[in-house]
């Protein structure tokens, strides 16, 4: 436990800057990607022991399919070794391994690894780490309308009948509490299509440090910068102080 009050139940991460990071020193880049897993399992640990209850990691995106395909390769056998070698931690951790994104598009042997870490992992109560691949927060939506339509089309749902509940209970994340903290690497300020719908009102952290050389130190600093903040929905101060 990191002793911070008011810790975010869920962070997310948009992990950015593992290229930069290689062309800087040089290396190919898939080396920033390699050192990038190793900063996933820092940071996973991190959350663990600091209490973080839901953890969601941008690790590729729908639009990431355009790289070149040597680095589409190379991040797939990344993240199936991923899988393989954090599996019995996960375990021992008591972590939960949860997966949102279309993953029809990703290779067989890929797509088998997660599958099976999610289903090893499910009834694990301690942390939930949610990894977002082949993940695009606008064709989660479209999902999310077209399962609602079908479901209209078959007149088990009225038009009065959806509100945002019922959208949210459609995403991809439905069992999810939305996040309470994005934080993005590299210094890009930017979205990039991720949790669209979820991160209304979610605070946002920026910070230039390129994935690969961010540390739990900078995570746990981003988690006492959130602490400090004021979250208002609209409201004033006064109403959320309570004094109003
Ligand atoms: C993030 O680092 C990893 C993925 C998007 C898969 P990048 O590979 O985007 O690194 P930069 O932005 O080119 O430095
Ligand atoms: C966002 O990073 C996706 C991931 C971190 C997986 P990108 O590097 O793909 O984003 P853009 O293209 O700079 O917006
Ligand atoms: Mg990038």
């Amino acid at each position: 436990m990191t002793g911070i009050k008011n810790l975010p139940g869920h962070v997310a991460i948009i992990m950015d800057g593992n290229g930069r990071w290689a062309k800087e020193k040089d290396l190919p880049r898939v080396e920033g990607h390699r050192k990038g897993s190793e900063v996933v399992r820092e940071i996973v640990e991190a959350s663990r022991k600091s209490g973080i209850k839901v953890l969601t990691l941008y690790a590729f995106s729908e639009e990431n399919w355009n790289r070149p395909k040597a680095e589409v390769g190379a991040l797939m056998s990344l993240l199936a070794e991923f899988l393989r070698t954090e599996l019995p931690k996960m375990m021992d951790e008591h972590i939960r391994l949860c997966a949102v994104g279309r993953f029809s598009q990703l290779p067989d042997i890929v797509r088998e690894v997660l599958l099976e870490a999610i289903r090893i992992t499910k009834d694990n109560k301690g942390m939930t780490l949610v990894i977002a691949l082949s993940y695009s927060g606008r064709g989660e939506i479209v999902d999310a309308v077209k399962e609602i339509v079908e479901l209209a089309v078959e007149k088990k749902v009225t038009p009065e009948q959806i509100d945002e509940d019922m959208i949210a209970r459609h995403l991809y994340t439905k069992s999810l509490p939305d996040p309470d903290l994005l934080i993005r690497t590299s210094g890009e300020k930017r979205i990039s299509n991720f949790l669209l719908y979820q991160a209304a009102y979610t605070e946002l952290f920026f910070t230039k440090t390129l994935w690969p050389d961010f540390t739990q130190e900078e995570f746990l600093s981003a988690l006492q910068d959130y602490s400090r903040r004021e979250r208002r929905y609209g409201m004033t101060s006064e109403q959320v102080l309570g004094e109003d």
